[in-house]
């Protein structure tokens, strides 16, 4: 898969909901290119000063444009939603492992995601929706401001169930009270998850419990993006892998949450 650094026109960044936004900008080549589960590598300061590293970000959408959905934490994200339409982004992608895809004989598929996590949810349910599956989307937030319309979702046919910590949306609680939503099954069921370690933690019980498959999409601190500087090296069943080139996407069996 080609590795791309370019500088993009941005077309759009707004505010989706109190807590997050959502960055498109013009990139064909890179559109083209980029798989579910993979990220791209943006540098949010242009001089390459403050900060230094570039920041990585799940690819949220790539169909005419790639999109990017964000949360505003620290001095890169205050940058990039500073962007205006018509102002450059110097981003490199498609970086990591993409999602794999389900086995052709998945019947249900369960996207299971806290907050930021419901990034690379998105464009895997755009690929998705051209399958027989049945989608299914657990979602859980802190509280209102981390819910946003889900409307791109329900028109890609998923069907959606959200929970918040403080029930001002949804179930009351945390994402876990959503897993009676899932099939019994006998019919297959493949789930993806992304999101804090605790929630993937018990995502991989409940999956190991029911003898269920699936894929987690990880998050490191990240400093080269290429698999050089080891920095986002976390702990799996087969040795320490770094989340930037071995993933971010492992089977959900293979990661040692802590
Ligand atoms: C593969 C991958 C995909 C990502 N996709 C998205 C996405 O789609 N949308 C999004 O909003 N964010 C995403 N992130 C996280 C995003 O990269 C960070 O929020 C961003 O780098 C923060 O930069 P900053 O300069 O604003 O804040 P910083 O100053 O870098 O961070 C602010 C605080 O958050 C902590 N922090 C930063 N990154 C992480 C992390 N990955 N895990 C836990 N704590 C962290 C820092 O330690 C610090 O305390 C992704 C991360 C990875 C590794
Ligand atoms: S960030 Fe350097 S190896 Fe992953």
């Amino acid at each position: 898969m080609e590795k791309i650094q370019n500088i993009y026109k941005v077309l759009a960044n707004e505010r989706l909901s109190q807590q997050y936004w959502r960055l498109v900008f013009d990139a064909p080549d890179l559109s083209r290119e980029v798989k579910p589960g993979q990220f791209v590598h943006i540098r949010t300061d242009e001089r390459g000063l403050q900060p230094f590293f570039r920041r990585p970000f799940s690819v949220y959408r790539a169909q005419k444009y790639v999109e990017i959905f964000y949360d505003v934490i620290g001095p890169g994200t205050r940058l990039l939603m500073s962007k205006k339409k018509g102002d450059t982004l110097d981003v490199l992608g498609p970086l990591g492992t993409p999602f794999v895809m389900p086995p052709a004989e998945t019947r249900q598929v369960v996207m299971v995601a806290g907050g930021i996590g419901i990034a690379p949810m998105l464009i895997l349910s755009d690929v998705l929706k051209m399958k027989k599956y049945e989608l299914l989307l657990l979602y859980g937030g802190r509280d209102r401001g981390h819910v946003y319309p889900m409307k791109e979702f329900k028109d890609n046919g998923v069907k959606v169930h959200i929970a918040t910590d403080d029930g001002s949306v949804g179930a009351k609680g945390r994402v876990s009270v959503l897993f009676d939503k899932i099939d019994k099954g006998p019919s297959p069921v493949f789930i993806y998850t992304c999101g804090p370690n605790p929630m993937m933690k018990a995502v991989q019980a409940f999956a190991s419990e029911k003898g269920l498959a699936g894929q987690a999409a990880c998050e490191e601190i990240m400093a080269c993006g290429l698999g050089a500087c080891l920095g986002c090296s976390i702990e799996t069943a087969g040795g320490f892998k770094t989340v930037c080139y071995d993933g971010p996407c492992f089977d959900l069996d293979e990661v040692k949450f802590h």
